[in-house]
Order: C-alpha cells, then sequence, then structure tokens
C-alpha cells in the first residue's frame, strides 16, 4: 500500500514515515524543503533501512501537483504535513500562509478527486480551540471554535471547513483531521529530531539550546497566569506517540472503519503542564541547572489548555504513553546528538 506523506522530511512527517514503513507501508515523500532538509531522508533510512521515495516540488503549484498525481496512480491515501507553521511569521505575512497552506490544500484535494485518491488524513492543531473556556477544559473535539489569534490558525480553521465542504461535494473521498497539542521530542534513535533553524519559538527546542548553552537565557513568558504556579499549560505530546497515531488514522481508513466521511480527533494526552513544571523536568533529566528568567506574557499567547483525548483513545484505540519525563529527556537526547554531528 503506497501512502503519500507530504511535508515528509518535516519533524512530524518524518517520524510518521518511520512509523509508516514499520508497518510495512510503502512510502513516498513531497516537500519542497522550505523547512527541512533532503538529508533527512538519509536519517530515515539509517533507522528503518528503507529509503522513502521522494520527490521535491511546491504542493502549491497546481501544474505540478497535477502532474505528480498523473504519474503515481498507486497512492492509496494521504498525510498531509505540508505547510508552513510559524504563528509570528505568519502574523508578519499572512498572504504567504494563506497562499501556501490552502493552495497546497485545495491542490490535493482536487488530485484526489480527479485520480480517485480517496483517503485524506490532515494535520489540524488545538489553536483551533483559541482559549476554552472554563467549562470545555479539558478540551474535547466538540468544543467551540474560536476565532483565530492568528492567520496560521486560521489556516487551519478554514482548511478543516474547505475540506469538510469538498467531501460533501465529492462523494468517495474520507478525510480525518488530527487536533495535535504541542508536540515534542525525537525518535529514540535521535538520528531524526525537529531541526532547529533559526532561534526556536517554542519552548522545547529553546530549553535544549539554553542547556546546551548555544542560549544565554529561557525567557519565561508570564508567571501571573491564572494556574497553580503562575505559568501557561499546555497539553505536550511525544512525536512518537503522535507518529503513531496517524498510522492508525491511515489504517482506520483503508480497513473502512470510519463512521463518517469527515472525522476529527485530539492528539493530546489529556494532562497539562505548566512551563516551570517542563522546566523542573528538563532539570531532572538533565541533571542541569536551567539558565531561566521570567519576563512578561507573550502577544497571542493562550493561558491553558489540555486536550480530552477520550474519543480518540476509544476511537482509534490509541493513547499517549511517553511521560512528561520522557519527552523532555528524548528532546535533550536530540539535542546532544544533533550537536555533535
Ligand atoms: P515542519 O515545518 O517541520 O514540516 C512541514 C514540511 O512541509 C517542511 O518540510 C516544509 O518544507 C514542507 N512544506 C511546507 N509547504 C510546502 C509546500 N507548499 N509544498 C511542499 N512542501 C511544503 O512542520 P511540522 O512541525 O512537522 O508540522 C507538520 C504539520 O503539522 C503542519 O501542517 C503544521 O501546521 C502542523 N502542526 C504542527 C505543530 C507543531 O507544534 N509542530 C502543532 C500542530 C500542528
Ligand atoms: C508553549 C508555552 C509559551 C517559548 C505553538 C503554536 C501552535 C502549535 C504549537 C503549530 C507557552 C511558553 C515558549 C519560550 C516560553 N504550532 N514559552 N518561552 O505557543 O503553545 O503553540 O506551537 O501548529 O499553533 O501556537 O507552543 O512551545 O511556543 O509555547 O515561556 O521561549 O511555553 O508562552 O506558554 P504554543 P510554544
Amino acid at each position: 500500500m503506497k501512502i503519500l506523506v507530504t511535508g515528509g522530511t518535516g519533524y512530524i512527517g518524518s517520524h510518521t514515515v518511520v512509523e509508516l514503513q514499520k508497518k510495512g507501508f510503502d512510502v513516498i515523500i513531497v516537500d519542497a524543503l522550505f523547512n527541512s532538509r533532503i538529508n533527512t531522508l538519509d536519517g530515515i533510512e539509517k533507522i528503518t533501512g528503507i529509503r522513502p521515495e521522494f520527490e521535491s516540488f511546491d504542493l502549491a503549484d497546481q501544474r505540478l501537483t497535477d502532474d505528480f498525481f498523473a504519474r503515481h496512480n498507486d497512492i492509496k491515501g494521504i498525510i498531509h504535513f505540508a505547510a508552513h507553521k510559524a504563528v509570528g511569521e505568519s502574523v508578519e505575512q499572512p498572504i504567504k500562509y494563506y497562499r501556501n497552506n490552502l493552495d497546497s490544500l485545495m491542490n490535493i484535494l482536487e488530485s484526489m478527486q480527479k485520480y480517485n485518491v480517496p483517503n485524506l488524513v490532515f494535520s489540524s492543531s488545538c489553536t483551533v480551540y483559541g482559549q476554552p473556556d472554563a467549562e470545555h477544559l479539558p478540551v474535547s473535539e466538540n468544543a467551540p471554535i474560536k476565532k483565530a489569534e492568528s492567520p496560521y490558525g486560521n489556516t487551519k480553521q478554514i482548511a478543516e471547513e474547505i475540506i469538510s465542504e469538498t467531501i460533501a461535494a465529492f462523494k468517495g473521498l474520507n478525510a480525518i483531521a488530527l487536533r495535535y497539542f504541542n508536540p515534542v521530542g525525537a525518535h529514540d534513535s535521535a538520528i531524526i529530531g525537529e531541526l532547529p533553524l533559526g532561534v526556536p519559538n517554542n519552548l522545547m527546542p529553546y530549553i535544549t539550546q539554553t542547556g546546551y548553552g548555544i542560549r544565554e537565557c529561557l525567557k519565561v513568558y508570564g508567571s501571573d497566569y491564572p494556574t497553580p504556579d503562575g505559568t501557561a499549560i499546555r497539553d505536550y505530546i511525544h512525536i512518537m506517540d503522535l507518529a503513531k497515531a496517524h498510522v492508525i488514522a491511515v489504517e482506520r481508513m483503508l480497513n473502512e472503519k470510519m463512521k463518517k466521511p469527515f472525522e476529527i480527533f485530539n492528539l493530546g494526552t489529556g494532562t497539562g503542564y505548566s512551563v516551570l513544571e517542563v522546566i523542573k523536568s528538563f532539570e531532572k533529566v538533565s541533571g542541569l541547572k536551567l539558565n531561566y528568567e521570567i519576563v512578561g506574557r507573550r502577544a497571542g499567547d493562550i493561558e491553558k489548555v489540555w486536550a480530552d483525548p477520550t474519543f480518540s483513545n476509544n476511537e482509534l484505540g490509541w493513547k499517549a504513553e511517553r511521560t512528561l519525563d520522557e519527552m523532555t529527556a528524548s528532546a535533550w537526547k536530540w539535542e546532544q546528538a544533533y550537536r555533535s554531528l
């Protein structure tokens, strides 16, 4: 069974490719290498012994995307990771995000219909929930969708609507949207992980780079939130738990287990941790004292969110297993391995 993984040399895509190959799937990756490197293919091959097929082009280009599908008539499913994902950059360059993230999705959907590729797994995000109200925490899939805080978050909300409406129009298409919470960590081998391109926006890579001495000091954005220790709470999930969920979603579609043509699942652990708790976990697993300072809140940040993963646990038969300490240990192992290359 051949699966197309768009964005497959990226962080979540590469880890998912490893899991797909372990389950015996043939994988072909399309990635424009906007935010990843081709030698990630070497890492995947080193882990699984199988080098995925690979083509590099911009999926926002309709002609190139159509041409790809015309040449590959054996694709049974698509996992669509390809997108720009930097929240801050999306505020500065909204058109870049709307064009890239939505044109690529629409090209994929058009090709699915034209070339009879029935199954799509789409990378969505808990960002669609915004700051859930107290009565909606933990947040389940039917919690209200809030106005997006950024053009990036809006591309995810609009994408889900486009998928829903396209499926209603094109009978025979199926889609599963996976709403990720906060993916962290790396493959146990530390051969692949999230590439540290530029100054990290996200907490975990900033922590590990500070621990390694690449960054001077971690800024903790706000300690005046209405949380036990005043710092913001997120549902961090190990990348390997996340990758496994994608394989389960693909198998659900291929085995025709879906209950309706468009399904949505939260992928979180169901446990929220504060920034200070993540720092404490890192210090415990690394044996280091992390240099950090408390500063003001970061614009656009929500105060607390964590998943109600009941629906995913029951319907997908999937449950995140890795602990916070395993997440911080895995991120730290990747940082050290990457810097010693
Ligand atoms: P990433 O940047 O590591 O991977 C995305 C990949 O897509 C990159 O390799 C990039 O080169 C490629 N790409 C982007 N636009 C493309 C295009 N038009 N044509 C071809 N390739 C293109 O990001 P990631 O962290 O692996 O995220 C994967 C998906 O998951 C994204 O859709 C992202 O929005 C979503 N997501 C990520 C997070 C997170 O915290 N990492 C959380 C929620 C959702
Ligand atoms: C986590 C917590 C920060 C950095 C983002 C996107 C979301 C998704 C995941 C794509 C927050 C705090 C962070 C730092 C800090 N990406 N922090 N100092 O903001 O929850 O989600 O990444 O889909 O769409 O919004 O993740 O890792 O940036 O922040 O104190 O240097 O750590 O304030 O409370 P976030 P994050």
